[in-house]
């Protein structure tokens, strides 16, 4: 009994001594357990008799109340020690600036044909699609351009197996969509054209839209109208010169190059072509499965990325290509 005291110190410092759980649960049962010093006194009661006895036990009770305050001080710092170091090793420094997601944008082919479509939508135009892996008949035959035709060498053609070809230009979506609507017809269709061709001015995919204007009294002067008119509410000025300059396509007759000319900036003063017109060859018309005798067309074929070369002022046609943030993010302020 004399050493309980001392039994309070000690388990006290076993629990100060304890760095965790598990050891605080150790020291706990060197003093408190089934085999515990001070259980091992509380045993010993029995022995004892009357007064002695609630003497002893009252002492005993109070030490008990003594180790287990003690214990339970240590448990609650221990749990304390627990959280802080999580607090610590969690800890986020809300003050610091975010990375950021970055915002996509659309690419500027992508930018200037939305801006195409839009112009002709807003003069009564349909905006149509096709297919880029076409078949030899749309891109060729249809279009008045029969096997053995010179022009076909014009085209340096991608094959593919089966007897389809990747379509060299835009112009077969003249026949599939003039054979599946009605005229007075009047369309654009844009999209991707694919020709053996690689050098600094000449990517072997590009992009044209195409144009097709069906009715029955029509003029060349309605074509000069609309591509004029085009030109100057793509480049956003009324002071661009337009010329149609005679040329040779298998599916126009006549033909025309369309070219334009700024009066001023870097450009100014030189005539760049823009564009393949005519008007649509008879025979093309009877391939729609319309009378030439009734009906006439105009048709005309731009390239995108020139017309967004001029628009943009972008020196070098490989960078719509070459996926460079830099100059992409140009474009999506
Ligand atoms: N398809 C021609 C080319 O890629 C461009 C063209 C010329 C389209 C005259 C036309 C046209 O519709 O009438 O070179």
């Amino acid at each position: 009994m004399q050493d309980l005291d001392k039994m309070i110190t000690d388990a006290g410092a076993a629990f100060q001594a304890a760095g965790d759980a598990a050891s605080l649960a150790n020291a706990k049962a060197q003093f408190l357990g089934k085999d515990g010093l001070l259980t091992a006194q509380l045993k010993l009661l029995g022995k004892l008799q009357g007064e002695e006895k609630s003497i002893a036990g009252k002492r005993l009770n109070e030490a008990k109340q003594a180790i287990e305050r003690q214990l339970k001080a240590r448990e609650q710092a221990l749990e304390h020690e627990v959280l802080a170091a999580r607090l610590a090793s969690e800890a986020l420094d809300v003050t610091l600036p975010g990375r950021g997601l970055g915002k996509g944008g659309l690419h500027p082919i992508t930018l200037a044909t939305e801006r195409i479509e839009a112009i002709f939508a807003s003069i009564g135009f349909d905006v149509a699609d096709g297919p880029e892996i076409e078949e030899d008949f749309y891109n060729f035959t249809a279009l008045n351009t029969p096997e053995n035709h010179p022009a076909r060498s014009m085209h340096d053609t991608f094959y593919v197996e089966g007897g389809h070809l990747l379509r060299t230009h835009t112009s077969p979506m003249q026949i599939r969509y003039a054979r599946m609507n009605k005229p007075p017809i009047r369309v654009i269709a844009p999209g991707r054209t694919y020709r053996v061709d690689s050098d600094a001015t000449h990517s072997p995919m590009f992009h044209q839209f195409e144009g097709l204007w069906i009715d029955r009294n029509i003029s060349l002067t309605d074509l000069k109208n609309v591509y004029q008119d085009f030109i100057n509410q793509f480049f956003e000025r009324t002071d661009i010169e337009v010329r149609f300059r005679p040329s040779y396509f298998p599916f126009t007759e006549p033909s025309a190059e369309i070219d334009m000319r700024f009066p001023d900036g870097p450009l100014a003063g030189r005539w760049l072509e823009v564009s393949g017109s005519g008007q649509v060859h008879p025979n093309v018309v009877r391939n729609i499965g319309l009378d030439p005798e009734e009906y006439i067309g105009f048709a005309f074929g731009s390239g995108i990325e020139r017309l967004a070369m001029l628009r943009y002022g972008v020196g070098d046609l490989r960078l719509f290509f070459d996926n460079d943030l830099r100059f992409l993010a140009q474009f999506n302020p």
